[in-house]
């Protein structure tokens, strides 16, 4: 395919997907979202903004709906007020719907317990007491450190509840991450647990609080909720969840903060070290996050039961399980667990179990169901599923049409939501009764969000063109800045389109023919051989569409003649065959990738592996890889969720290694 037009080099344009997906009729004709959302919101984008605010219940009204005066710095509904816990809660018990369930919870070892609004009010303002009752006030900070037990919730809405921030750290971080967390925001009180269930055994928790709160000063408190009843050393600053909140009123009343209040700050890393403290308010982010949560799983709160498979230490906890979900007066599932505890049908048999309706989850789980194999799912009954959701990398298009085949029974609408941490809620989505889907592409920006694709110079590039992802209007749930840290937050997002006063998203993205945007990984990894850009996704999709491939992750090697060099490093199927590593094989491969994409994008080599290292979140880290590629000693592997992986790559390699 052609080089971009337009000024300067931009991502070729390179794989090709043809197939579309509409709605049914019946979907499309009891849809949330209808095609007119899209013409409301060009009509006039602020107005459109203000009747989604009005969804939520405000004590007092806003005097403006944006002020981007002192932009990067957006202030949404100015003036107005609203308790972003009472929104989440109280108004639907309000309204009728206290015996209604909130939540489904599941615990790993098989527990269960079904929390209604009523009670859902009766934990929160009780850990609300109770955390006031510790000196816990509006613009305190307070961390959250805990698996997936409902008291993680009752703690976010607790805090969200007294205009008090909470930082949610992930509970697979180390006491060294938990320790700069705590420490880069003044965390006044932690919350954890005594150990946590992972993989069908108790794990202790509350040693890695003890590290990293030793030296830390700001720390007053550490609430413990009893989760696993492992043995835990005591301090005089801990207290016990059961001794002090389950003894409080179950009466609060909840006081209105500003729009613009704090609401939570959370961790993501950056290009250096330090990892970026992202603040999120109150008004907008909670318009947002209710706006698209509606709109994108096309939420129905008197039928639908809805299940986000991610962690509440990511964001997509954050904004689709506790704040999207549960405005929109949402029954769903929260389970504590791993997908194959005790086994690899675990999530499919509580999809049946609750007869869920929207599942929500990552590609990297969706090409582990891949691995696991087609008959899992088929030993359940999902036909309660009418939407699935995917989010946080692409999604290849082979493991899209999977999904839709095995999992959504070859009709439910496929959404690939593309946002970040830092946009707090969905920018990039197909509407599910509105657009045909096309499996890999993320497809236009939501009715209201203003994106486009541009080349280095900050213009837009035509259909079938590549560049860089770039926000060009402020959206209600954007980030307000990076904590304690104004220059970066400018650096990081203002600075590359200054000009153009665009938030760069740091994402390598482009348009195909029709104009809708795919994703295309990170900037960082997008390779260039031979001049031409190519990204490492594109290669990667190309890759698992092979028959014999589960999992593949690739990256750019430095090489003398082109520059970059394509290494692939790739899992092959359980059935795949014992020659399926062979030179063969590898050269079948190798061509298959050129005859999708075209012979620039052959790899240079392929590596077959047991594993991929992985991030705690799922996130291939191509760093190690690229370390491999480029015959490096193996960096820090301290992120890694398995550190042992990268030993298995390495003994791997010993046999199957091929070049040509
Ligand atoms: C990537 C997760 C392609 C992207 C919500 C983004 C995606 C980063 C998609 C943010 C998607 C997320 N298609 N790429 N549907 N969703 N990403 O902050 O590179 O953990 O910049 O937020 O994930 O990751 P974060």
């Amino acid at each position: 395919m052609s080089q971009s037009q337009g000024q300067g080099p931009a991502l070729d344009n390179l794989l090709t997907e043809s197939r579309t997906f509409p709605p049914s009729e019946d979907f499309a004709a009891q849809a949330n979202a209808k095609p007119e959302l899209y013409e409301e919101a060009k009509a006039d984008r602020e107005a459109f903004w203000a009747k989604q605010a009005e969804r939520l219940h405000w004590d007092t009204k806003w005097s403006q709906v944006l002020d981007w005066s002192d932009a990067p710095f957006a202030k949404w509904f100015v003036g107005g007020k609203l308790n972003v816990a009472y929104n989440c809660v109280d108004r639907h018990v309000e309204s009728g719907h206290g015996e209604q369930v909130a939540i489904h919870w599941e615990g790993e070892p098989g527990d269960s317990r079904a929390i209604t609004y009523a009670e859902l009010q009766r934990e929160v303002s009780k850990a609300a007491n109770a955390l006031a009752s510790l000196g816990v006030g509006a613009e305190d900070r307070v961390a959250i450190y805990m698996p997936m037990i409902p008291e993680a919730i009752f703690s976010m809405l607790a805090c969200a509840r007294l205009g008090a921030m909470h930082s949610v750290v992930f509970g697979g971080f180390s006491a060294e991450a938990l320790r700069t967390r705590i420490e880069d925001s003044s965390c006044k009180l932690v919350i954890t647990t005594d150990g946590q269930y992972r993989r069908g055994n108790p794990f202790p928790l509350k040693p890695a609080v003890d590290e990293a709160v030793a030296n830390a000063d700001c720390v007053e408190k550490v609430l413990v909720v009893k989760r696993t009843d492992s043995d835990v050393e005591w301090n005089d600053r801990d207290v016990w969840w059961h001794e002090l909140v389950d003894s409080q009123s179950d009466q609060h009343t909840p006081e209105a903060f500003d729009s613009e209040h704090p609401l939570f700050i959370l961790y993501t890393s950056g290009t250096t070290g330090k990892p970026k403290g992202i603040l999120h308010t109150s008004g907008g982010y909670l318009t947002q996050a209710s706006y698209t949560h509606h709109n994108v799983f096309d939420l129905k709160p008197e039928t639908d039961v809805y299940w986000c498979t991610a962690d509440i230490g990511w964001v997509t906890g954050h904004s689709y399980i506790v704040y999207g979900p549960l405005s929109n007066r949402v029954t769903q599932v929260v389970y504590e667990g791993t997908p194959n505890t005790p086994h690899e049908g675990r999530h499919w048999e509580i999809v049946q179990k609750y007869g869920v309706s929207i599942y929500y989850t990552a590609p990297t789980l969706i090409r582990t169901f891949m691995k696991w194999g087609a008959d899992i799912p088929a030993k359940y009954d999902l036909s309660s599923l009418r939407v699935l959701g995917s989010v946080g990398e692409p999604i290849n298009p082979e493991a899209w049409i999977w999904y839709r085949e095995n999992v959504g029974g070859g009709k439910a609408p496929i959404v690939d939501t593309w946002w970040q941490t830092e946009t707090g809620a969905i920018m990039i989505s197909p509407l599910p009764g509105v657009v045909s889907t096309k499996p890999g592409s993320a497809q236009r920006p939501l009715p209201g969000i203003g994106a486009k694709v541009v080349n280095d110079e900050g213009v837009e590039v035509p259909a079938g063109g590549g560049g860089y992802l770039v926000l060009d209007e402020p959206w209600p749930s954007m980030l307000r800045g990076i904590w304690g840290d104004e220059e970066r937050y400018r650096d990081t997002y203002w600075s590359r389109f200054a000009d153009q006063g665009f938030y760069f998203a740091g994402d390598g993205a482009k348009y195909d023919d029709d104009g809708d945007i795919w994703l295309l990984g990170r900037v960082d990894d997008v390779m260039n051989v031979s001049g031409h850009r190519i990204s490492t996704t594109e290669v990667e999709s190309a890759l698992v569409s092979h028959p014999t491939v589960a999992e593949a992750a690739v990256v750019g090697a430095s090489d003398e003649t082109t520059g970059q060099g394509i290494v692939a490093f790739v899992i092959l199927r359980g059935g795949a065959g014992a020659d399926a590593g062979g030179a063969d094989a590898i050269k079948a491969l190798r061509d298959h990738v050129a005859k999708e994409i075209g012979p620039i994008a052959k790899p240079r080599q392929i590596m077959v592996v047991p594993e991929l290292p992985k991030t705690r979140s799922g996130k291939i880290m191509r760093r190690l890889l690229r370390d491999v590629a480029e015959n490096r000693q193996v960096g820090d592997v301290t992120t890694l969720a398995d550190s042992s992986v990268m030993d298995l790559i390495s003994a791997g390699l010993q046999s199957g290694k091929s070049e040509d």
